[in-house]
Parts: structure tokens; sequence; C-alpha cells
């Protein structure tokens, strides 16, 4: 029988409670210690049984993990997960991949010297919906895209501004948090971004950074989408509360989030229904309704025995890498410097193309 993989989680915050809980139920990992400086911690680290160490460096030292998951605020991904790899232990990092993509690069540089899998926790990726959304789009159902709209409204309590990096200009913000997942996907179905226009908001909450914004996207294929998020606006129309994926944190309304129109049919999501007419596409004709078939899973457990396959060599590459990752980051840098600006921004993923040993393309990178 092979041994658990001992895993630490480095940041036992919100998202690092999750990892918690899914490590006590996936087999092939177990928890072996907690890294996190907040005296917080330490009513977890007892009733996990693990102990909680300072920081990495402490970790390190102890000899007590042989892979760590990184949860800590973005700031501290490139200093946190370049410790990390560089004394040997493969790293789960959760997105976004870097505040920045000065940092991004560089942690691409150190992941590179050392040869160890890195995986971004862009978790939907390893949800059964997205899978199937990804099959039925990649195999032409709706035809090419034309037309997308994605809705996100995250009414977020005044607690969860205590910790003050998630309202931190450059750090934190919506279109950083939560954002990022929608471009990772978006990227995932239909390919490279080309350019961005945006409109940010901090009206509703007055921080420096945004809390609301309306994005317009052009697709390679010339395919057009809007995005409307805001981190204030009360409404079930966002994936993380309609796909059901965090049930210990988020309710599942019956309801819809991403609305894709091709030139055949469309597709809504979390929730799978394929829009398809009888024959030609005619405005004038009844569309039928067809709900793709999905068995659905834990996103945040498939995520987990990825990363577990990548450690023992069972697959070689990960789901989401931290070029891919990165691209989704221009992209950000793309809306967050469109919305200043009030202008068309370019995508250039050139920094990437320019890195060796990158095979890279546009939309997911293998
Ligand atoms: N994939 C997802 O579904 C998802 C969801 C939420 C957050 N996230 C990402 O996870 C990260 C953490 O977000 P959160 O909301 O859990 O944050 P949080 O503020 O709730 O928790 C962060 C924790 O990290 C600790 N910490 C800070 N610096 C540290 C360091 N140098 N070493 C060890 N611990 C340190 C803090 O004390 C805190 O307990 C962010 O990058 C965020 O974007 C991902």
């Amino acid at each position: 029988m092979v041994e658990p993989i001992d895993v630490a989680v480095i940041g036992a915050g919100a998202i690092g409670r999750t990892h918690v809980d899914t490590l006590a139920r996936v087999g092939g990992m177990r928890l072996s210690a907690l890294v996190d400086p907040s005296p917080a911690v330490a009513a977890l680290a007892e009733s996990t049984g693990v102990p909680c160490l300072p920081d990495v460096a402490a970790l390190i030292s102890s000899g007590l993990a042989q892979a760590a998951i990184v949860a800590t605020p973005n700031e501290t991904h490139l200093p946190v997960s370049a410790t990390l790899l560089r004394a040997g232990l493969p790293v789960l990092l959760e997105k976004p991949v870097a505040e920045s993509l000065d940092s991004a690069l560089k942690l691409i540089a150190v992941a590179d010297e050392t040869g160890l899998p890195v995986l971004v926790g862009h978790h939907r990726r390893h949800n059964p919906i997205v899978r199937a959304a990804q099959q039925a789009i990649r195999s032409g159902r709706i035809g090419d895209l034309v037309i997308a709209s994605v809705t996100c409204s995250l009414a977020k309590p005044e607690s969860y501004f205590d910790a003050r990096w998630r309202c931190t200009p450059g750090v934190g913000g919506p279109l950083l948090i939560n954002l990022v997942h929608e471009i990772d996907l978006l990227r995932h179905f239909f390919g490279g971004i080309v350019n961005v226009q945006a409109i940010a908001s901090s009206i509703r909450r007055g921080f420096a950074v945004e809390d609301s914004a309306a994005v317009c996207l052009t697709f390679e294929n010339g395919g057009i989408a809007t995005l409307v998020i805001s981190d204030a606006a009360s409404g079930p129309w966002a994936w993380d509360l309609s796909s059901g994926e965090n049930l210990a944190r988020f309710p599942a309304h019956k309801t819809t989030a991403h609305h894709y129109a091709g030139s055949r049919g469309a597709l809504s999501l979390p929730d799978l229904t394929l829009w398809l007419p009888e024959d030609e596409p005619d405005w004038t004709r009844a569309l039928h309704a067809e709900q793709l078939p999905v068995v659905h899973g834990d996103p945040y457990e498939a995520q987990l025995a990825h990363f577990a396959d990548l450690i023992r060599g069972r697959e070689m590459f990960p789901h989401v890498s931290l070029r891919d990752a990165t691209a989704n980051l221009i992209v950000l840098d793309a809306i967050r410097e469109a919305a200043a600006r009030g202008t068309r921004v370019g995508v250039d993923l050139s920094p990437l193309q320019g890195l060796s040993g990158t095979t890279f393309n546009n939309g997911t990178i293998p």
C-alpha cells in the first residue's frame, strides 16, 4: 500500500480551511501541518491534530511536509511558493497566480529551475460541469461563439473586508479575486482573448479598490462577451452561488450565471442547458432545451487528486499551469488598465512567449 503524501496548508483562512476539509476526505494525501502566523489558527490546529508553524522556513526545517497548498493573500504567492519550491516541495497555489505579472514571471522562472510540479488553484476546471461544457463547446454543438454574458453578483458582508488585503488596490478587489475565475473559464472554453474594454466603480463601498465592474472582451474568433461583477450587489446570478461546488461556504441557487450563444445554438451554466434549433437557426422557431448529462463531483477533491498524480508522476502536465494562470493575469491586467484609462486595451501575451521551454497557445496551455 502506498503511503499518503504529507501535505502542509500554508494560510488557514477562508479557502485554506476548505483545503483542510478536503484533505480529510481524499485518499492518497493527508494534512501534516498548518502554517499561519495568525493566533486564530491555533484552534483549527488543535481540532485537526497537526502542528501549526509560524512560517514556511519553520515548516521546511521541520521536515513535516512533502508538498504544500499555498492559500495565503495574493501578494505573498511569489515569496511563499518560491521558498517552498526551492526547498523541494511541489505546490498547489491558489489563484490568482500572483498579484502582478512581474511576480508571476519570477515564479515561473523558479518553478522551471526546480522542475517541480506546480498546479494553480483554478478549481472550477476540475468540476465535471466544466468538463461537460468544454466538451460540448469544443465539439461544435453551439457552433462558433458569437456572444456571451457572465454575471457575478456577490454581496460580501462587511466582515469579509476585515482581511485588509481583500480591499487593497493591486492586491485585492473582485477583479483579481473573483473575475479571474470567469476569465479562466472563458479562455478555457473559447480560446484567446485579444482585447478588452472596462468600467470599474468603487461607489458602493468607497474603497480605494473597485467593488463593481463591467467588462467587454473580444475573442480571437471575433466573438464578444460582457461580464458584470460586483461584491456589493445582492443576487443569485454567480457561479459560486449556483454551481453548488462549495456548499460549506455558499448556497446553490437554481439559476444560471453564464450564457453563451453561438452560430448554431446556446448553452447556459452551471445548469448545462443546451438550446438547439430543429433545423437552421431562425429566431421565429422554438429552440429545444436539452440537459447535458453530468455526474456531479467536488472540484476541490478532484483538484487534490490531480495534484497527487502530478507529485507521483502519474500525470505530467498540470490542468492549470503557471503559464496558463499567468495568461489569465495578463487579461486581468488589461482589464484593470482599460478601466483606468477608459480605452480599449490589447491583450499582450508576449511576456509568456519569450520564456524558454514554453509550449504556448492563447487558449488552454497543456
Ligand atoms: N479557489 C478558490 O475558490 C478561492 C476562494 C477564496 C480565496 N482564494 C484565494 O486563496 C488565497 C487566500 O484567500 P482567503 O480568502 O482564504 O484569505 P484569508 O485572508 O481568509 O486567509 C489568508 C490566511 O493566510 C495567512 N497568512 C498571511 N500571510 C501568510 C504567510 N506569509 N504565511 C502563512 N500564512 C499567511 C493569514 O493569517 C490568513 O489566515 C487568495 O489568493 C485568494 O485569491 C481562492
